[in-house]
């Protein structure tokens, strides 16, 4: 059976940048607050014109140089996002057009798991031989959805867009990846509005039904629970322990969930991989945005074993093994 492997990385962020003081100027919030709550300190906003597919585009371009490979090779596109620019056509098939791609397209929408869950869709079709190489995204503009009245939420999230080449392999690669949802957890964090369940009329758009509803509590609580248990189901998937860890790449929510986490498992804070003080939660994108970021600074060797982890909307819940292969940025 061939594995699949990654051999190119890349990220991208809006450039433009929301500020804790700027938020200090539009809702009742300090800097002090949001930092010791969360550990954020910014996060990078699309700009107007700007929507998903563009992040995840930029990202792409990214990777598929990093992976030096002819456009023609790329075979499936699978793309994690929880904030298409419509409701259709799917943003993978936007980004497709934008990228001059000619390889099937699609979404997959795991809230903040997503990229997990599109990992386990490009791994799948590698490993049974329907694909030789995959291009995997994950992007978000979770600013378009979040409720800038409300401090409870506008203060954690950002926008960017992360991508992997995959491509088959005679050596592991990804490893054992686990995943779960669970339904009845809905109500925690959605966005009630604007589907086929309540279409957006005046009163819900009062009401403010079409932006992001979280009970912040129960997410920290069910993160911290989950999160540990699907890392090392994913890890003896692998054939491995806690101990074989090089790097715990967390989805990027809240820092006192990634020290919660890390503590859990037993991984020495210096192993877990945050970039959160500079991008707030991107959702999809972050487990990709914080692997190029340990990338690029140089950090991972090949053998180096990466426990990415994620949670979000659904519930949904997962994580992904990854032996490092490659040598450098190309
Ligand atoms: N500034 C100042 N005060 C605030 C703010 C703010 N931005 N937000 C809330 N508060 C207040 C609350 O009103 C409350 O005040 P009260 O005690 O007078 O009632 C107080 O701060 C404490 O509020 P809590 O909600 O208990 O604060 P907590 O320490 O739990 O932190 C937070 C809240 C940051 C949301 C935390 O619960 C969290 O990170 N949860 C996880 C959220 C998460 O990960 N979501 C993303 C999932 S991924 C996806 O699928 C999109």
């Amino acid at each position: 059976m061939k594995h699949a492997a990654v051999i190119g990385i890349g990220s991208y962020l809006p450039a433009d940048v929301l500020t804790n003081a700027d938020l200090e100027r539009m809702v009742d919030t300090s800097d002090e607050w949001i930092t010791s709550r969360t550990g954020i300190r910014q996060r990078h906003v699309v700009a107007e014109g700007e929507a998903t597919s563009d992040l995840a585009a930029r990202a792409a371009e990214v990777a598929l140089a990093d992976a030096g490979i002819a456009r023609e090779k790329v075979d499936l596109l699978v793309l994690g996002t929880s904030t298409p620019d419509m409701l259709f056509p799917s943003t993978a098939c936007l980004t497709q057009a934008k990228l001059g791609l000619t390889c099937p397209a699609y979404d997959v929408n795991a809230a903040c798991t997503g990229f997990i869950f599109a990992l386990q869709h490009a791994a799948a079709a590698i490993e049974s031989g329907r694909a030789r190489t995959v291009l995997v995204l994950g992007a978000d503009a979770l600013t378009r959805v979040v409720d800038f009245t409300d401090r409870g939420t506008c203060v954690l999230f950002g926008d960017g867009a992360g991508a992997f080449v995959l491509a088959a392999s005679d050596e592991p690669g990804l490893m054992g990846i686990h995943l779960g949802s669970d339904g009845t957890g809905a109500d925690l964090l959605s966005i009630p509005a604007g589907g086929s369940a309540a279409p957006c009329t005046p009163e819900r758009l009062t009401a403010r039904d079409n932006f992001l509803k979280m009970n912040g509590n129960e997410v920290f609580k069910f993160a911290v629970r989950a999160i540990p248990k699907v890392a090392r189901q994913a890890l003896k998937e692998s054939g491995l322990t806690v101990d074989d860890v090089t790097w715990l790449v967390p989805h990027q929510a809240n820092q006192r969930i990634l020290d919660t986490i890390a503590d859990r498992l037993g991984v020495p804070h210096e192993r877990v991989v945050s970039i959160i003080e500079h991008t707030g939660n991107t959702s999809t994108a972050s487990i990709p945005l914080a692997m190029d970021a340990l990338y690029t600074a140089g950090k991972l060797a090949p053998g180096d074993v990466c426990a990415m982890v994620g949670f979000g909307a659904g519930l949904t819940w997962g994580a992904a093994v990854l032996r490092w292969t490659k040598k450098e940025r190309s």
